[in-house]
């Protein structure tokens, strides 16, 4: 089945997000949404996510499911906000257990926190399945860039998260706590192996040398032959040294403080304090 896909490029953030839908029927699922959010004033804001919901409202759709292909870094989920404004229920790897538990720690939560995923409505594990409508989408768990990223495969679609970006581009960073090189390069073989018409849509795009158009979708096949970091059969012994000393050299995401606590509650913030007001935590020297 070929579902059809709509993207949606958030700019601040780099961002792709995607509503993938049944090519006959009305039922609809969002991937990795975007809660605006400004840094400077502690502030946030929905436009991106009511511009989804105005589409998918325009289109008549109904929305089964609300997928987070990992525990964002860079931006926060708009996830809650849209299942309150569209109904669906919020998936995401099994895993997040670890991720809960890393970051669970690093911001020194409390027991409040719950760290075994129940925030999610849904938990997937690699081969696990789940419908919309008559769609059916498959689970790989591809970690790597994070021990619970997941990809999505929808029909002929692989939402692959931040594993491989466009060819021109490469890879994600593995450098985040629980991350690995090695697991990442393994992760995207399992990508690699579906068909080579099969389409892949990136999490983030943030052009390339050469090229003045952000871009999102491309195949296997053209990942196979072209990706700079892990085509033309690149061995794994080369990625992993590549990819560690690129990523030596890269700063943190400019949210990744924020983002972290709230997309580990599922795109909820903390709990308020005793006067209504809620506060995220800038741990110092931890990150
Ligand atoms: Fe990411």
């Amino acid at each position: 089945m070929t579902p059809a896909v709509k993207a949606f490029f958030d700019e601040a953030t780099n961002t792709v997000s995607y509503v993938v839908r049944e090519p006959q029927g009305t039922a609809c699922a969002i991937i990795d949404s975007v809660l605006d959010f400004d840094h400077a004033a502690g502030r946030t804001s929905t436009e991106s996510a009511d511009a989804i919901a105005a589409w998918v409202k325009a289109e008549g759709l109904r929305v089964e499911w609300i997928l987070e292909s990992h525990v964002h870094a860079d931006h926060l989920s708009a996830a809650p906000y849209l299942q309150e404004q569209l109904g669906g229920k919020i998936g995401i790897g099994d895993r997040i257990t670890v991720v809960q538990d890393t970051f669970g720690k690093i911001f020194n939560e409390g027991t409040e926190f719950q760290r075994d995923g129940s925030q999610f409505d849904r938990l997937f594990r690699e081969g696990d399945s789940f419908m919309i409508g008559q769609l059916r989408g498959e689970v790989l768990h591809t970690p790597g860039h994070t021990p619970a990223c997941l990809t999505y495969v929808i029909g002929d679609a692989a939402f692959v998260g931040d594993t491989l970006f466009m060819p021109d581009f490469g890879t994600a960073r593995c450098d985040f706590p629980g991350g690995s090189s090695a697991d990442l390069f393994n992760s995207i073989q399992k990508i690699l192996a579906l068909p080579d018409e099969t389409r892949i849509f990136v999490g983030h795009d943030y052009k390339a040398p050469g090229r003045d158009d952000y871009a999102w979708e491309t195949t296997v096949g053209e990942q196979k032959a072209l990706n700079v970091h892990v085509g033309a059969g690149r061995s794994i012994e080369e990625f992993v040294e590549m990819r560690d000393a690129r990523d030596a050299t890269l700063g943190m995401p400019r949210l990744i403080l924020p983002s972290l606590q709230v997309n580990m509650r599922a795109g909820q913030m903390p709990e308020p304090d005793d006067q209504g007001d809620v506060f995220l935590k800038i741990p110092v020297n931890k990150i």
